[in-house]
């Protein structure tokens, strides 16, 4: 099922940057749970193109149908089915990439993978493929916010060398209070000043997006293979182009001795606590309570509008000119689609410990 994604909650996406459109099929939702396109909007508001000058100017407006699964307002149980048209497609800026490969995008394999693929806008490798996970998020995000405190916050940490400092507290307002989507203001600013210095020489720049979950109860998460950081992990490399992923205290950990990086525990007023958190939030692959907090690597964009050199679908040597509409960094956009693989994989791992602990006791 190379398409689908998670065990007990389920998303199938299909669909391609220029075909009719792109779409999400979500199965295991549990029935009665009050949904109409107004719940997932908003979401897909904040990935869609064009929403700032320093994102891809392609004008999609991104409005979603429900298509099944829900009657009378609220699921059903049955699978929901999701579909947002494209409209804004250009496939003319890419008849010479039907001929050529962009370096370091997915034509090459995509080509030599299957000896047939959709050029048109990258096709299946395009970033349009995440409205379906963002869209099917929205109703993990909907249960997971009736059925608890579950809190899950993205932001731009880093765009290529300038980076944020350290803040505790990160509300979502300050995160939506510009458009690099940075909560330090003064960060944000220089972030957004790069990004359009970049954008001017027909550049292109990645960066850090980082991501807090709070509230999470203990025991999310299998002990081997389905290792809550693991799943984390597989959700946010499954994103195009995202080069590194690591949790808690991560590579910087490693220059910790034991001493310096062990998270001590204590008792806090009766309750079991860990005195630090360079753990991230997880421990054998559980849940342990803390906040869960991680940092997701993107690269800068690959399409860039200056002459680089490739080879033809025949071998030859040549020069592509990139063309079409293209952000000049993805992170801005990322951000929502961060959070959305993360609640998709809270509500999974919630819905597992729930069958295998709390359903059937003995
Ligand atoms: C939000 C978002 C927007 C993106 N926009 C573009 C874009 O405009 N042009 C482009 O070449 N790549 C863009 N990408 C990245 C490509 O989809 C990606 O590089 C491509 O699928 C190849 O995969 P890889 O980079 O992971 O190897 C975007 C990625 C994300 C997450």
């Amino acid at each position: 099922m190379p398409n689908t994604f998670g065990k007990l909650f389920t998303i199938s996406t299909w669909g391609e940057s220029h075909g009719g459109g792109v779409g999400v099929v979500v199965d295991g939702c549990p029935a009665n749970l009050p949904l109409s396109e107004e719940d997932i909007q908003p979401e897909l508001d904040r990935r869609r193109p064009g929403q700032s000058e320093i994102t891809t100017p392609r004008k999609e407006a991104d409005q979603v149908q429900i298509l099944s699964g829900v009657y009378e307002g609220k699921t059903t149980g049955t699978p929901i089915s999701m579909l947002v048209f494209n409209k804004d497609a250009r496939p003319g800026a890419y008849a010479e990439m039907k001929e050529k490969f962009r370096p370091s995008h997915a034509d090459y394999t995509y080509q030599t993978k299957y000896g047939h693929r959709n050029p048109e806008g990258g096709g299946r490798s395009s970033a349009r493929e995440t409205i379906g996970r963002v869209a099917a998020a929205a109703i993990a995000k909907k249960i997971l916010t009736l059925k608890s405190n579950v809190e899950t916050l993205a932001f731009v940490q880093k765009i290529q060398d300038i980076a944020m400092p350290s803040m505790d507290a990160i509300s979502s307002a300050a995160i939506e209070a510009n458009i690099v989507r940075c909560p330090h203001e003064e960060t944000a600013n220089a972030m957004i000043d790069r990004i359009k210095e970049l954008r001017s020489q027909g550049d292109s720049v990645g960066g850090i997006v980082e991501c807090r979950i709070r509230n999470l109860p203990i025991g999310l998460g299998e002990p081997v293979f389905d290792r809550f950081e693991a799943d984390l992990a597989k959700a946010m490399l499954s994103l195009p182009a995202t080069k590194g992923f690591e949790i808690g205290s991560g590579f910087e950990g490693t220059l910790l001795k034991g001493s310096e990086n062990n998270d001590a525990f204590e008792n806090r007023d009766g309750e079991i606590r860990a005195s630090s958190n360079r753990s991230g939030g997880v421990q054998g692959g559980i849940t342990n309570g803390e906040e869960v907090y991680f940092r997701v690597a993107f690269k800068p964009t690959a399409t860039i509008l200056q002459l680089q050199k490739t080879v033809d679908l025949e071998g030859n040597e040549t020069e592509l000119m990139g063309r079409g509409r293209h952000d000049p960094c993805v992170l801005p956009r990322a951000v929502p689609i961060v959070e959305a693989m993360a609640n998709l994989v809270v509500l999974d791992h919630w819905m597992r410990h729930i069958a295998q602990n709390d359903s059937f006791k003995f």
